[in-house]
């Protein structure tokens, strides 16, 4: 496992390791992606954000790209179905200083894909390369892409799509290595990763796709020779797994949290919400989250319960206090 955890440089973005955070929307707000630096992510994604709001300076749009605390390397991923969409948003994406622009063109949603944006892009390569040499070229950061495999599986077409963004002056190509049609099952397919790796040798290759766990993270590196991982639905309700995956990587035993500690990275998520979206707010979209934290603890099932109806900090606090720490 050892000499897996190495710096990467994506364009001018120098970063001392090579575990990130993947975008997740409803989940990587400025409080989680701040959380998880602190436990060891070295690159932090936004959720997808509309070029469209940015460009109309939407408020519930660009409040998406607001840094984190501690935040020193932004990446935001814009979302947009055409180069001319890009252009206009940014101005708008520019203002919050990112030191990176990711081009999403892997969302499946049809909302998304019926505008031609996200893995609508997967069956408009030239697409790709316009919007990618638009940013390229207005921008002084490094410009990235989503892809996945393809949109199905007779149109797996990742070659291409990575070609086209490489020739548009991409910096990097992410992979989640499934098609459009298999949104997040059946199993990603690794094989395709290192392929695209074998392909673009002297190019950043990062990967995503079922790494739920510390050696996820360290096999997808092993088995497929690419530069970097991003944990997406791993890291829900773990933000350990960034120093677990790296202690792994080093071939050293990764820590696991105690009961405690994850009762105090729930306190610490939910005050950090409470900060950003005032208490109410704040407790609703914890819910979510405290769920996937709780997962695998003995008898957290009133617990959960608990937390998931109480709308104050003291309630929740209340709630965390039926947790068995031993
Ligand atoms: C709820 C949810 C929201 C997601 N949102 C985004 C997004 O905004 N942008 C993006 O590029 N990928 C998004 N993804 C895809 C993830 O970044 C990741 O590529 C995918 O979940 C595969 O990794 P995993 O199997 O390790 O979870 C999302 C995935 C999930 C489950």
């Amino acid at each position: 496992m050892e000499g897996l955890l190495h710096p990467v440089s994506i364009g001018n973005l120098k970063l001392d390791g090579n575990v990130f955070l993947a975008p997740i929307a409803g989940y990587t707000d400025k409080i989680f992606r701040s959380i998880c630096l602190r436990h060891g992510a070295d690159l932090a994604y936004t959720e997808m954000v509309s070029s469209e709001g940015v460009a109309r300076d939407s408020e519930k749009t660009v409040m998406l790209m607001e840094r984190g605390e501690g935040e020193r390397n932004l990446a935001v991923q814009l979302f947009m179905p055409d180069a001319d969409t890009a252009k206009r948003s940014i101005t708008g994406v520019m203002a919050y200083n990112p030191a990176m622009i990711d081009i999403n063109a892997g969302c499946p949603v049809p909302k998304v894909v019926k505008t031609g944006a996200g893995s609508a892009l997967l069956k408009d390569p030239k697409t790709i390369r316009e919007i990618v040499s638009v940013l390229v070229e207005n921008t002084n950061v490094p410009v990235t892409i989503k892809i996945r495999t393809g949109w199905d599986v007779e149109g797996i077409n990742y070659l291409e799509t990575a070609q086209a963004a490489f020739d548009g002056g991409a910096s990097a190509v992410c992979m989640h290595a499934r098609t459009r049609s298999q949104l997040y099952m059946p199993t990603a397919d690794w094989s395709r990763l290192k392929d695209l790796k074998l392909h673009f040798p002297e190019k950043v290759i990062i990967g995503s796709g079922d790494l739920f766990c510390a050696q996820d993270g360290a096999r997808m590196l092993e088995e497929t020779g690419i530069d970097a991982i991003m944990f997406a639905r791993g890291a829900i309700g773990n933000p350990f797994v960034f120093e677990q995956a790296k202690a792994m990587m080093q071939g050293k035993q990764p820590h696991e949290p105690t009961i405690q500690e994850k009762k105090e990275a729930i306190i610490e998520h939910l005050h950090g919400l409470v900060g950003f979206l005032g208490e109410n707010a704040a407790c609703r979209e914890m819910r979510k989250h405290v769920c996937a934290y709780l997962k695998g603890i003995p008898n957290s099932a009133k617990v959960r319960q608990a937390a998931t109806t109480a709308l104050t900090v003291k309630a929740y606090e209340e709630a965390l206090d039926l947790l068995q720490l031993t």
